[in-house]
């Protein structure tokens, strides 16, 4: 098989600008279809262990679904991701307000954030799309021009390779991520995928899940995920509201460069996903607040539980915890990150 790409219209935005729809089949015949609105991945289907595709990501089938409202399904987040403790931060002396639209914090960039964005797409040469987006200065109340791009390659291994860049032309604070929803069987809940989590170490929150700026061992808690563990296996250990996992993970790393923050395996199909990741932490997710009022592809009513995310990032409210690795780009520098999704089989 000849991987290719190939490009429809996905819909219209309600100012007329059309979207697109790639599809990128590799030579092995899997495929990952994106959209260049919030860079949305909306289907991607990989084997299971007798061969067969099926499709592990949630999402839906057509835009206006996208448009009408949804948890970040597959999409880009930016300007920063995860949360920023009482919408505001103060950088170089100045502070900064931004939108609180998650109680009293800021949650993925804000109310219009890169989810909700219309990216220009250029497809490459090796099963590579490009998306570029400049956000102006003072989108969603961010300093600074910011130049962003995501780089989605399709490999023939079915690895997904996630290359973000971004520059600025003042002091602002960047931290970009994916929030795909997994779920590798295709279908029903999550909590039987078996999780293996390269983190010795988490950062406990407070109730609005922001960080109190603490690293503290996972060992002796239900987080310890160092030793492979169904997902739902200590839920009702957790004291979390919804039930289910949204802690961000410090990953154990030897030094700069791709590590293997996750390996995640489903007993029924077989299909095993590992994460690798330039970022310090991964936001384990477990779609707590999905709650049955949103139909997906093929009709599928996404429970709770139904996907799981592992959103690989810097830590959440970085920007107002000194302790934590800084999220703030000055003109000048170049932000990188990579993370790569590698999908596989185990018999
Ligand atoms: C992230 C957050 C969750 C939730 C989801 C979207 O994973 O950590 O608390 O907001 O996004 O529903």
């Amino acid at each position: 098989m000849k991987a290719s790409i190939t490009k429809t219209q996905f819909g219209v935005l309600q100012d007329g600008r059309p979207v697109e729809l790639y599809t990128i089949s590799n030579a092995k015949g899997a495929v990952l279809k994106v959209t260049n609105y919030g860079t949305i991945i909306t289907e991607l289907h990989v084997p299971d262990r007798a061969g067969r595709l099926g499709d592990v990501v949630l999402g839906f089938d057509n835009l206006a679904q996208y448009l009408a409202g949804h948890p970040y399904f597959g999409c880009t987040i930016g300007r920063v991701a995860n949360r920023i403790g009482g919408a505001k931060f103060t950088l170089d002396g100045k502070t900064y307000t931004l939108a609180a639209n998650d109680g009293p914090n800021h949650l993925h960039g804000g109310l219009k954030g890169f989810d909700k964005v219309l990216w220009q797409a250029e497809p490459q040469q090796n099963g590579s799309i490009k998306f570029t987006y400049t956000s102006p200065d003072g989108e969603e109340g961010y300093p600074g021009t910011l130049n962003v791009t995501v780089v989605m390659t399709w490999t023939d291994q079915n690895e997904l390779v996630l290359e973000y860049t971004a520059t600025t032309d003042k002091p602002t604070p960047v931290n970009l991520t994916n929030h795909s929803y997994f779920n590798l069987a295709g279908e029903g809940d999550i909590l039987g995928h078996v999780l293996m989590l390269s983190a010795s170490h988490y950062t406990p929150a407070d109730a609005t899940l922001i960080p109190t700026g603490e690293i503290r061992p996972v060992a002796g808690t239900p987080l310890d995920f160092t030793t492979p563990t169904p997902i739902g296996a200590r839920f009702d250990q957790l004291d979390t509201n919804p039930r289910g996992y949204d802690h961000n993970f410090v990953i154990n790393r030897a030094g700069k460069g791709l590590a293997l923050a996750a390996r995640v395996f489903e007993p029924k199909t077989g299909r095993v996903m590992e994460v690798f990741t330039t970022e310090p932490g991964v936001q384990l997710y477990t779609g707590n607040f999905l709650n049955g009022t949103l139909k997906g592809k093929r009709g599928v009513v996404y429970a709770q539980h139904t996907g799981f995310c592992l959103e690989t990032q810097h830590f959440p409210d970085a920007v107002n915890k000194p302790t934590f690795p800084s999220i703030i780009l000055r003109p000048g520098q170049t932000y990188q990150q990579t993370t790569v999704y590698r999908f596989s089989v185990r018999v």
